[in-house]
């Protein structure tokens, strides 16, 4: 597992000078269905070379991507799960706040996750079982309350039926919390709580992309990952995400 967990990680820093070497021009950007919702010749790209490599390493696993259905067979097997850009409108924008994400499931549950920040080349890790790590430093959340603690949230843009909720729950956390914060990569969020950065992240609904390799993280590094109802993760479908601290 520590091989496989080196050769993908060679793999997403290659992935990663792609990102930060992008000549931005108005033919990249494709609008997707809903507001604010875009995909980029890049992330085709990155996504096409991760298929590659890691089928190459692992042949017998099922590779799913970003916008790719979820076959119910990864609940058989080996299963990648992966996005290829978190944060894409950031990436568009070059506001440097977007990351590679990487999940291995093994019959539907994480076993080794990794979000690679190429802009501050942070390459954040952990192996089910193994504890969590940030360039190879292990890594804890934070033991700060909420009153003291800093909240992340994101918008679900892509859900107008879903902002009021956001904003109205944003609104409710500001008010017990230190402050809040918007990054707009849920990977990055996760790894925020992970790295003791931030004690709350939340977000109303996402897809199993942005969240499977950064919800391995936050738990092997001592938080709690669920649902906004307080309900398992799933990895089959969209959900709600809701990780703290555990304070
Ligand atoms: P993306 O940048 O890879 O598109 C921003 O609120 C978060 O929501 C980002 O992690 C973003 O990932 C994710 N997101 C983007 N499109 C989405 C969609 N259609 N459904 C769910 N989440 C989405
Ligand atoms: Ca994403």
């Amino acid at each position: 597992m520590i091989n496989l967990e080196n050769e993908i990680q060679l793999l997403m820093r290659e992935c990663g000078s792609i990102m930060t070497e992008a000549v931005r021009d108005s033919s990249m950007v494709t609008a997707k269905e809903g507001h604010a919702n875009f995909v980029t010749t890049y992330d085709k790209a990155i996504q096409e070379k991760l298929r590659e490599g890691l089928l190459k390493l692992k042949p017998d696993a099922v590779f799913v991507g970003e916008e790719e259905d979820i076959h119910p067979s990864i609940f058989d097997g080996l299963a990648f799960v992966v996005d290829p850009i978190d944060g894409t409108t950031n990436f568009i924008r070059d506001y440097k706040q977007s990351c590679i994400s990487v999940a291995l499931l093994e019959k539907g549950v994480p076993v080794l996750g990794l979000v690679y920040n190429p802009y501050l080349d942070e390459m954040f890790t952990a192996r089910k079982g193994g504890g969590a790590f940030l360039n190879g430093e292990r890594i804890h959340v934070s033991d700060l309350p909420l009153e003291l603690g800093i909240v992340l949230f994101g918008t679900s843009p892509y859900y107008p039926e879903l902002n009021k909720k956001s904003f109205d729950l944003a609104y409710d956390y500001f008010k017990n919390a230190l402050d809040i914060r918007r990054s707009g990569s849920s990977a990055l969020d996760l790894c925020s709580i992970a790295s003791g950065r931030a004690e709350v992240f939340f977000e109303l609904r996402l897809s199993p992309w942005d969240y499977a390799a950064g919800s391995l993280i936050v738990t092997e590094a001592g938080g709690k990952v669920t649902t906004a109802e307080g309900e398992p993760l799933r990895f089959d479908c969209p959900c709600s995400v809701l990780a703290s601290n555990g304070k």
